[in-house]
C-alpha cells in the first residue's frame, strides 16, 4: 500500500537515511550481507538511499522496486544510474525465476496485505543458496508509530511470528536473526542449512 503523507515525509528525511547508513545497513552486514558480484533485487526501494548503499559493494545487477511513482520519481533523481522501477512486489513474474542471488527489504512488508504473496515471489524469483534480508517492525512498534506519528499504517494480519512461520513453510531457513529496539533483522537462505 502507499504511504501516508506523514510517513512519505519521514521515510525520505536526513535521519532516515542516517539510520540506514549507520545502523541498519551494517546490522545486515554483519549478518552476511555481501551483495559483491551478485544479482540483487531490493523490493520497496522508496527513494533509492538503500540502492546507493548496496551499490558500495558493486553487485553485478541491481533492480529496485517500488509501488510509489512518488518514491520511484525520487529514486531516479537522486541516483539516475541506477535500474529503478514502478512495480508492486506482489507480481515478480517480470523476472526470471531463480534469477536473483539476494533479495533486500528494508521494512516493507508490513504495508503490503498480500505479504505472503510477496514472500512466494520472492522464494521464485531467488536462486538456490539465495539469501533474503529484511527487517520489519513488530506489532508493538508499529502500533507505537501509528499511536505517535500517525503513520496509519494498513491493517493487515502481518506480525513477526506468523512471518517467520510462513518463511519456513516456504523453504527460506533462517541463517541468522537480530532484534534491535525498532526494528527485526533477518538473514534468511533458500535451501540453506
Ligand atoms: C516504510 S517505506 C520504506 C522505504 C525504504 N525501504 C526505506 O527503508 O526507507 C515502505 C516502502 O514500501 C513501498 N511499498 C508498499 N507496498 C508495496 C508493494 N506492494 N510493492 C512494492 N513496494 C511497496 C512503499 O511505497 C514505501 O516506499
Amino acid at each position: 500500500m502507499k504511504l501516508s503523507d506523514i510517513e512519505f515525509y519521514a521515510m525520505n528525511t536526513a535521519w532516515r537515511r542516517l539510520l540506514q547508513r549507520r545502523f541498519e545497513f551494517p546490522l545486515f552486514c554483519r549478518m552476511g550481507l555481501d551483495v559483491h558480484n551478485r544479482d540483487v533485487l531490493e523490493i520497496g526501494c522508496g527513494s533509492g538511499y538503500g540502492a546507493f548503499l548496496l551499490h558500495t559493494q558493486k553487485p553485478r545487477s541491481y533492480v529496485g522496486l517500488d509501488l510509489m511513482p512518488e518514491q520511484i520519481d525520487l529514486a531516479r533523481q537522486n541516483y539516475p544510474g541506477y535500474d529503478f522501477r514502478v512495480q508492486s512486489a506482489t507480481d515478480l513474474s517480470g523476472f526470471d525465476s531463480a534469477s536473483r542471488d539476494v533479495v533486500v527489504i528494508f521494512g516493507v512488508l508490513h504495508h503490503i496485505p498480500a505479504w505472503r504473496r510477496v514472500l512466494d515471489e520472492i522464494t521464485c524469483v531467488l536462486r538456490t543458496g539465495g539469501s533474503l534480508f529484511i527487517e520489519e517492525p513488530r506489532g508493538v512498534e508499529l502500533k507505537m508509530f501509528d499511536f505517535i506519528f500517525r503513520w496509519g499504517h494498513p491493517d493487515t494480519d502481518f506480525g513477526l511470528k506468523v512471518f517467520e512461520r510462513y518463511c519456513s513453510q516456504q523453504g527460506l531457513h533462517l541463517i541468522q536473526k537480530r532484534w534491535t529496539p525498532l526494528l527485526t533483522m533477518y538473514h534468511w537462505q533458500k535451501g540453506g542449512k
